[in-house]
């Protein structure tokens, strides 16, 4: 019985969701972006599958140069679904016929649910109607032939078609998103019912093939890891630790960009607590003196991606034998940045540990949780032993600081950040609502406002609150606070925290905006 399923990724923005989906189904499964998709290689990797999934993308089947399934995918005597352009794509190369759109589809749509198949299974009874997200402007207009059409929706009559015969399925929406009714259900029926494949995918069994692959990446090389105190950074060095011991050396570098307190905190926990090799470096001059008077937030992560490299470059040449990087790289920055693994998606955010890079650094990087989602890092964390305090806690973004401050930071507004987050983040652990909240921060706004103090006219900067519920980062809802939380916590950071005078808080959600303000 095999236990995988490929993914071949057209470089839409949710094809690691239909990993995710499929993986907290215990199935393991494989991404490969359909431009390294070749013929040539694609008869080992289907050997070792079950089942193979197309995934959604930008272009339209209707382009000739558009991209295309392997032909392979079709000659393997394999399941097959396609999902949205992976549909188009399917029947476009099994001989039917597609169309470029005359009005777009986007958001919810109504599926008509018109025969049993074992796709809908104890999922979507046939005759209901189910609530669908679609997001497509081509539509297939004629079905290959073996093709039958098992449900429909009034803007795609083709909503889900089927060869059941060759276990062929095409949906036109996309059902790995959490909008889609049962879409985790359709996706588990294609797996298990379908392809047949085993559920036995577990954190278990990720840690165990984590840390072979790094030791079959890094042999008897050495690897440094940059270390944030964040919860990815940690449980990568964890994990390295766990498969290399002592070839692996961590550095901290403080960028100046940090919170209050943090860079003590990170020493004495790695050096203390984990006895794992820590060198520290001060690097913050060198770093706020590169970013004086940058204030376009592409720039400051190419400097901050670029500098960080430039410290680990000169502490790797003191480390003997050093060639790896190791990174706690994650889904969330990869997707956004690129497509997984280079596929085609559109860039939203050039993270820096991803977009900044330069071409010609010297170690080699290490990336073991690259595709992972937080929750799954935490879960890894637990796995590797890491208390549930620290694996809980709320994430930070490598440009630290300089993020949240839109426009030019300066080393003043640096330290007004930095005491206005500290007690915005003591009032939400005295709440108790801490382990509630995805991720909560300050941001300093380069804006100032009059108020009135004592009898004396103010006019200081306005700081703004930032709390989000998330399980991923990819979309995010606001947190609703209480009114009276809020007034508290703002009447204390403009009490206490000198060069702000109004608190504002933020209440948009991801998307249209993203977590971060820049
Ligand atoms: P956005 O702002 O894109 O953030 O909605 C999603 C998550 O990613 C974090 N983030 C970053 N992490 N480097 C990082 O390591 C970055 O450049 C970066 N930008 C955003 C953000 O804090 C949130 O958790």
């Amino acid at each position: 019985m095999k236990n995988a399923i490929l993914i071949i990724d057209f470089g839409s923005q949710v094809t690691q969701l239909i990993a995710r989906r499929l993986r907290e189904e215990g199935v393991y499964t494989e991404i490969l972006p359909s431009t390294s998709a070749s013929d040539s290689d694609m008869e080992a990797r289907l050997a070792h599958v079950g089942g193979v999934i197309l995934s959604g993308g930008p272009n339209s089947v209707t382009d000739a140069a558009s991209l295309r399934a392997p032909q392979a995918v079709f000659d393997a005597g394999l399941p097959v679904l396609g999902i949205c352009y992976g549909q188009q794509t399917m029947c476009s190369q099994l001989g039917g016929v597609v169309e470029a759109g005359l009005s777009r589809e986007f958001g919810h749509a109504e599926v008509e649910v018109k025969t049993a198949s074992p796709l809908f299974e104890g999922v979507w009874p046939a005759g209901s109607s189910q609530s669908v997200w679609m997001s497509h402007g081509d539509h297939v207009s004629a079905l290959p032939d073996g093709f039958t059409v098992i449900a429909s929706s009034a803007g795609a009559p083709y909503a889900v078609i089927a060869d059941e015969g060759r276990g062929y399925y095409g949906v036109q929406f996309h059902p790995e998103v959490v909008h889609t009714d049962g879409g985790a259900g359709l996706l588990r029926n294609f797996a298990l019912q379908i392809c047949q494949v085993e559920a036995n995918w577990s954190m278990a069994a990720y840690k165990g093939q984590a840390i072979a692959n790094l030791r079959q990446q890094i042999g008897d090389g050495n690897v440094i890891c940059g270390l944030s105190g964040g919860v990815d950074s940690s449980v990568t060095a964890v994990l390295i630790h766990q498969a290399i011991g002592d070839q692996l050396t961590c550095v901290f570098v403080d960028t100046g960009l940090l919170r209050k307190g943090e860079a003590d905190e990170v020493v004495s926990l790695f050096r203390d607590h984990y006895n794992i090799p820590l060198i520290h470096v001060d690097a913050s001059e060198m770093f706020l003196s590169r970013l004086e008077g940058v204030d376009d937030p592409e720039k400051k992560r190419k400097i901050i991606g670029k500098s960080f490299i430039e410290v680990f470059d000169a502490e790797s040449a003191k480390i003997d034998n050093a060639n790896f990087l190791a990174q706690g790289t994650l889904y969330p920055d990869v997707i956004e940045s690129i497509s997984a693994a280079g596929g085609n998606a559109v860039t939203i955010k050039s993270h820096h540990n991803v977009g900044g890079l330069p071409e010609d650094m010297a170690l080699e990087l290490v990336e073991p949780l690259r595709m992972l989602f937080k929750d799954e890092v935490r879960a890894l964390g637990r796995e590797l032993g890491l208390p549930a305090s620290f694996v809980g806690r709320h994430p930070f973004p490598g440009p630290g600081l300089a993020i949240r401050i839109p426009g030019a930071i300066s080393p003043e507004k640096l330290d007004i950040l930095r005491e206005a987050d500290a007690v915005y983040l003591d009032e939400i652990r005295k709440a108790g609502l801490y382990d509630e909240i995805w991720q909560a921060f300050a941001l300093l706004l380069p804006v100032r406002t009059v108020g009135v103090m004592g009898d004396a006219r103010s006019y200081e900067y306005v700081c703004a609150l930032r709390a989000v519920t998330s399980t991923d980062g990819m979309t995010a809802q606001s947190y609703a606070f209480q009114h009276d939380f809020l007034a508290r916590t703002a009447t204390r950071i403009v009490n206490e925290v000198k060069g702000v005078n109004r608190v504002v808080y933020d209440v948009t959600s991801k998307p249209p905006g993203t977590i971060e303000w820049e």
